[in-house]
């Protein structure tokens, strides 16, 4: 059985090309908000503690007793698994001095007791004993629960907000639940998380996420095997969204390119998403009339999944070969097709001019597939070669974060081909409520009501 990814989902009518409809003019960005410390405290204040975050997996607090610290910026989030299988999560803060309560992640866990003095909570954020009570009057411990934190799941993603009056996390998602349904993302286990320290801001990071206009330039080998000019983007408010279809040429490409080309392109760049070594040529011999490069290469990949027990067979050849791009403001990128899932935030660093990017790592597997603990690495930018396009995507990330700091340079210049990285700063302005001297000018915004998101 196959399925198309067009079937019955309104919210894609009113998707463009990757282009869309230009604006009068470009947009222009104020470049002060990617390295200001003012700018990056007053993300801090307005900002991180009202927004959903992609925190974890469920993968990584599977079992009760199990615990995950999500840590953004000066914020620190503890998801806790109770001992009644609920999910909740608190503020990593004991009420007596504020010690943090925990670090990073493990299983087990029984009660919270602060190491400073003792203060202990059970799993539901109750607070259990205090040493030395009687030094403290008349002390109520239902007066002193752990600070909740919203927490709740899509598929296996775990999302916290600090602010416990947030929109539902289905309605901050909008339409990408709907959008991606068709590819059980249910099924996939996360098997790790690569943390890659960058000198470069937050918002560095996630804009080459946001677009595909650097494509052409950044990554000729994947320009090889792509389609960048039909690759629909559309805006939904907090989310955004670009396809694009693999096993293919750019039609940017002047030079025309011969099967082999393409498949040596996509093998170069992914290969391993259909279990191919870097050098393997392209199984001309193995072709049926008629089939193209990318029926060879989808053909591959379910053969590849088969061989872990997983059955791809009711996947189309679509569904295999476009990548569908989703952007959650405001660090969220999630890049998924049928046999390929990977969830990326980007996270603020010590100073605006430090970030981390997060890589969530994850793999289809068979029903009843046992839960295992993702490994969880990190790594400097120099040391993580997490394949050739993101070694590429990483690579440039000091150089432009160093470039926006130029006297004479002072504002971003943005095209509609890149109205997914526009989008993040008119989320970000709403959020920071800037004064109008502050906001970005021209494209669509300039002298027309902003579009407002949802909430
Ligand atoms: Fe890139």
């Amino acid at each position: 059985m196959t399925r198309t990814a067009q079937a019955g989902n309104p919210a894609r009518t009113q998707r463009e090309d990757a282009i869309g409809t230009p604006p009068q003019r470009p947009t222009l960005v104020p470049a002060h908000r990617y390295y200001s410390e003012e700018f990056a405290q007053l993300e801090v204040d307005r900002m991180w503690p009202r927004v959903w975050q992609f925190a974890c997996t469920l993968d990584h607090v599977a079992e009760p007793g199990d615990y995950f610290e999500y840590r953004c910026g000066p914020y620190s989030v503890l998801i806790v698994h109770g001992d009644d299988g609920v999910l909740r999560a608190f503020q990593n803060v004991c009420r007596h001095r504020g010690n943090s309560l925990c670090a990073g992640a493990g299983a087990q866990l029984r009660e919270l007791k602060c190491g400073y003095h003792g203060w202990t909570w059970d799993l539901h954020g109750d607070l259990r004993r205090v040493p030395g009570r009687k030094g403290f009057g008349a002390i109520h411990l239902a007066d002193f629960p752990l600070i909740g934190v919203k927490v709740d799941t899509w598929e296996r993603l775990v999302f916290v907000n600090l602010d416990l009056d947030a929109m539902p996390l289905h309605d901050y998602l909008e339409h990408v639940v709907d959008d991606i349904a068709w590819n059980r993302l249910s099924e996939f286990r996360c098997y790790a998380t690569l943390t890659i320290g960058v000198d470069a801001n937050w918002k560095t990071i996630v804009d080459g996420f946001s677009e595909t206009y650097h494509i052409q330039t950044l990554h000729p080998e994947l320009h090889r095997c792509m389609d960048d000019v039909h690759a629909p983007q559309v805006i939904w408010g907090h989310t955004g969204k670009s396809e694009q279809l693999y096993g293919v040429p750019s039609p940017h490409l002047e030079a025309t390119l011969g099967e082999t080309d393409v498949w040596d392109a996509y093998v170069e760049t992914q290969g391993a998403l259909m279990g191919v070594a870097e050098d393997a040529p392209f199984p001309a011999g193995q072709q049926l009339p008629g089939q193209s490069v990318a029926e060879v290469i989808a053909d591959r990949t379910r053969e590849f999944a088969a061989g872990r027990g997983v059955d791809l067979s009711w996947a189309s050849t679509d569904q295999v070969m476009r990548l569908h791009q989703y952007n959650v403001f405001p660090n969220l990128t999630v890049l998924t097709n049928a046999d390929h899932l990977t969830v990326m935030t980007s996270q603020p660093g010590p100073d605006p001019d430090r970030g981390e990017l997060v890589m969530t790592l994850w793999m289809r597997m068979p029903p009843g597939a046992e839960r295992n603990t993702p490994a969880a690495v990190r790594l400097t930018a120099e040391e993580a070669h997490p394949g050739l396009v993101l070694t590429q995507d990483i690579a440039v990330l000091p150089g432009l974060q160093r470039g926006l700091h130029q006297p004479g340079f002072t504002h971003v210049v943005l095209s509609n081909e890149e109205r997914r990285v526009i989008n993040m700063h008119r989320n970000l302005e709403r959020y920071l409520d800037l004064p109008e001297p502050d906001r970005m000018t021209g494209g669509e915004t300039d002298g027309a009501a902003t579009p407002q998101p949802a909430g």
